[in-house]
């Protein structure tokens, strides 16, 4: 064969290559890898809601005194014939509640519906903007919540159950049906539509405070316990940097300011107009609740991250708090997309880091080994000194090998101690929610409550743990009917 023949050839290779590649929907793609690895379980699409099932009791018994709901969100349709949605961030909200009772479980299952999932549902199609996904053609967009997918978290609190997403309202569930009640929450008339975080943070008595990101500006939201209004107020950063999280110490709101920041350029969607700039490193705005004006700056080196721990102050005025900090974004930019087409990347797992905020106006960031994300710690303590930091716990060998995390860890910040349980590859495990034991007072005395999608089962389990024996395994498993997406956030509300 002449070499111009085999050139040729291998021309017409490439261009049969290049026309089949193109016909391959992100859909086929997804069910090529699902055939190839399970783990798309938790990313595929659930098409109805699950009305009150009763869980199969697999495994332990649950402590009789173990009484209450623990609601759980996350996105839980992705794909639709028209079109599908390109990140995990942007699938239409759906609300579990795993109900515990007398060493019973039940669970429910229910799609928010927003605006968006009713435009959605008409057009047969995702054509709504997002996190990472671009607006179709025809997109009817006039203010935040037509394209909330109220999809991220959930404030169960006073009775109420708000669904809530980060670019705008909150949205006022049933707490028992999990019917959409009340619609879009508007807190005051002026402010209405504003974000109001996925991130809220709860004083010991229950007061609630909460940010909403706009650019460079954030409205700051008091919250009584009960979830009415008592202040807001807006203020402007010294940075428009991307931000899902922040804390808080009893006197203070603590927002981190990672360089991953807005451009130039408004670009659409949001993960696609940010901008990594590790050169400018992270900057830290300690802010006075009683006064949102008054506020000091500490510079730290750059990291990226989504989730931040309980802050507090020590008797010298050191501010600390704990992170799960990734060396850059690239998994809430590329990793978090792929999931959506069965692609694994291989972007380093979180790892949990410590800050300290000193009064000398020095910050320092110490990373530690340890494989975490959602760090979560007992409510009684929030914003007061602690030792104990709930989160998920990942093998770092396994770095590549499975999306999610592998187990439930509490890190001990004063003893180094890390007591964890480990799922193993069969599981995809999702944030654990510390709840108190009834009567108890000691930081850590209660139980860990955490879900998993049992890959093996092809079911999501509920588990609960014995906060300060975790790495003993669970006390008690429940398995659903069915395999429910995976979650990003929850709230246990005891009855
Ligand atoms: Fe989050």
């Amino acid at each position: 064969m002449s070499a111009a023949a085999m050139s040729r050839r291998a021309l017409l290779g490439a261009g049969a290559a290049l026309a089949a590649a193109t016909v391959v929907t992100p859909e086929q793609a997804f069910a090529r890898a699902a055939n190839a690895g399970d783990w798309t379980l938790g990313f595929a699409d659930l098409e109805a809601d699950l009305p009150a099932s009763a869980m199969t009791r697999v495994s332990g018994r649950a402590p009789a005194d173990l009484k209450g709901v623990l609601y759980r969100n996350g996105p839980g349709k992705f794909r639709r014939p028209g079109g599908s949605v390109t990140h995990w961030f942007d699938g239409d909200g759906l609300m579990r509640r795993f109900a515990v009772e007398d060493g019973r479980a039940t669970v429910t299952a229910r799609f928010a519906d927003t605006n968006k999932r009713r435009v959605e549902t008409a057009a047969n199609a995702m054509i709504m903007p997002g996190f990472g996904t671009p607006a179709r053609a025809g997109a009817p967009i006039g203010s935040n919540d037509d394209v909330n997918a109220a999809n991220t978290s959930v404030m169960a609190r006073g009775g109420k159950v708000w669904a809530l997403w980060e670019g705008g309202s909150a949205l006022d569930l049933d707490p028992v049906t999990l019917e959409t009640r009340g619609g879009f929450v508007t807190l005051r008339p002026d402010l209405k539509a504003m974000p109001f975080s996925a991130h809220p943070r709860y004083e010991p008595d229950g007061r609630i405070w909460n940010f909403g990101l706009q650019g460079s500006r954030a409205v700051i939201w008091r919250l009584s316990a009960t979830g009415a209004l008592e202040a807001a107020q807006i203020i402007e950063l010294p940075r428009s940097s991307y931000f899902h999280d922040f804390t808080a110490t009893e006197r203070h709101l603590i927002v981190v300011l990672q360089p991953w920041m807005r451009g130039e350029r408004r670009v659409l969607p949001i993960s696609r107009g940010l901008e990594w700039k590790p050169e400018e490193g992270t900057r830290v705005l300690v802010i006075e609740k009683d006064d949102l004006t008054k506020r000091r700056e500490f510079d730290l080196p750059a990291f990226s991250f989504f989730h931040l721990g309980d802050a507090w102050t020590e008797a010298d005025g050191t501010i600390r708090f704990d992170v799960c900090a990734t060396e850059d974004p690239s998994f809430g930019v590329d990793s978090a997309a792929d999931l959506l087409v069965g692609k694994l990347d291989r972007s380093p797992p979180a790892r949990l880091a410590r800050i300290a905020l000193h009064p000398d106006g020095r910050g320092v960031f110490e990373r530690s080994d340890t494989v975490a994300e959602f760090p979560k710690s007992d409510p009684r303590f929030a914003g007061k000194a602690r030792n104990l930091t709930f989160h998920t716990w990942g093998d770092p060998s396994r770095s590549g090998k499975t999306p999610l995390s592998q187990g439930v860890a509490s890190s001990n910040h004063r003893t180094g101690q890390v007591d964890h349980y480990d799922f193993g590859l069969r599981h995809l495990v999702e944030e654990p929610i510390f709840t108190p034991r009834p009567g108890s007072s000691a930081e850590g005395d209660g139980w860990l409550l955490a879900t998993s999608i049992n890959l093996d089962a092809r079911a999501t389990e509920l588990h609960v743990f014995d906060a300060r024996r975790i790495s003993r395994g669970p006390l008690a498993t429940w398995r659903a009917p069915v395999v429910l997406p995976a979650t990003f956030h929850g709230d246990f509300a005891a009855v």
